[in-house]
């Protein structure tokens, strides 16, 4: 596996190598768990050659406290890409990712950027989108590589890539859970064990969610997790929303015709987690 701290030789490398073709790519910010690994393999299984990039980006964080406290385990990280045969590992400093001014770029998201992490996040998406597309000039990968925890993400991410049209394929991967059905992320490892195991709470509302969406009204379904969660002290509910899987509307009633997703952000012990479920 090889290490490249310069935009420039790893570009090189990869044009005289492997002359751009059938390249995966997998961002990270590091603080790799078995999620993203799951990203790696399936990287590895669509394309000859796999890239990953680890770099915690400043201007995704709108909370300096959340940015300081973002784990960094690089060689950890590294002995785990290995674990998972990763060619190419890409760990930039910030200069190599912003030349200039540390600031991130505008971009058009039609809204997909006002709700849920972007109403609590602002600025957020457009860091995000900032670091991804300068990413993907420097490496210029066939396919890249998203799981479906950040969906919002995700969608951002799609709508980036065909509205600039940039010749990448993004290709969403499946949420990876712990045995408990917590989400798998780096965050989780800033909980002690006992309320790890009780954020799994969170995964069981949105379960509780989907086997109950034929029975019951939107208006009970927002009824029954808001006093569902009021009475959990370990537990703050920032948001949930029942929203168009596409536009991320938030659902009025349920067209059978469409698809849709349950999302839920919420804070144990101050740490902040989110996950989300396909209801159809
Ligand atoms: O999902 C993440 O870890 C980050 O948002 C990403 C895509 C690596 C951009 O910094």
């Amino acid at each position: 596996m090889k290490v490249f701290r310069e935009g420039a030789p790893l570009q090189v490398f990869l044009s005289k190598k492997h002359n751009n073709q059938n390249l995966g790519f997998v961002p990270t910010m590091g603080a790799l768990h078995k999620g993203h690994l799951s990203l790696i393999k399936q990287a590895k299984k669509d394309n000859k050659v796999v890239v990953v990039s680890i770099f915690v980006n400043p201007t995704q964080f709108n909370n300096q406290d959340d940015l300081d406290k973002y784990p960094r385990t690089l060689n950890a990280d590294i002995e785990a890409l290995k674990g998972v045969h990763c060619d190419i590992v890409f760990v930039p400093n910030v200069n190599e990712i912003y030349p200039g001014e540390e600031a991130s770029n505008d971009f058009n998201f039609s809204g997909l950027e006002k709700v849920m992490e972007g109403k609590y996040r602002p600025g957020h998406f457009n860091g995000v989108a900032t670091v991804v597309k300068r990413f993907f000039e420097i490496v210029k990968p066939t396919n890249a590589y998203f799981g479906e925890k950040d969906y919002q993400q995700l969608l951002i991410i799609k709508k980036m890539v065909s509205d600039l049209k940039i010749p990448v394929n993004i290709i969403s991967c499946p949420i990876f859970r712990e045995s408990s059905g917590l989400a798998m992320s780096s965050r989780n490892e800033r909980l002690s064990d006992q309320y790890r195991k009780k954020a799994v709470v969170i995964y069981k509302s949105l379960q509780k969610i989907k086997a109950d969406l034929n029975n019951k009204s939107l208006d009970e379904l927002y009824e029954e997790i808001h006093s569902k969660f009021k009475k959990l002290p370990f537990i703050d509910l920032e948001y949930f929303i029942i929203a168009d899987a596409d536009t991320l509307d938030k659902a009025e009633t349920i067209d059978a015709n469409k698809r849709y997703r349950a999302f839920i952000a919420a804070y144990v012990e101050g740490v902040r987690l989110i996950d989300n479920i396909a209801l159809q």
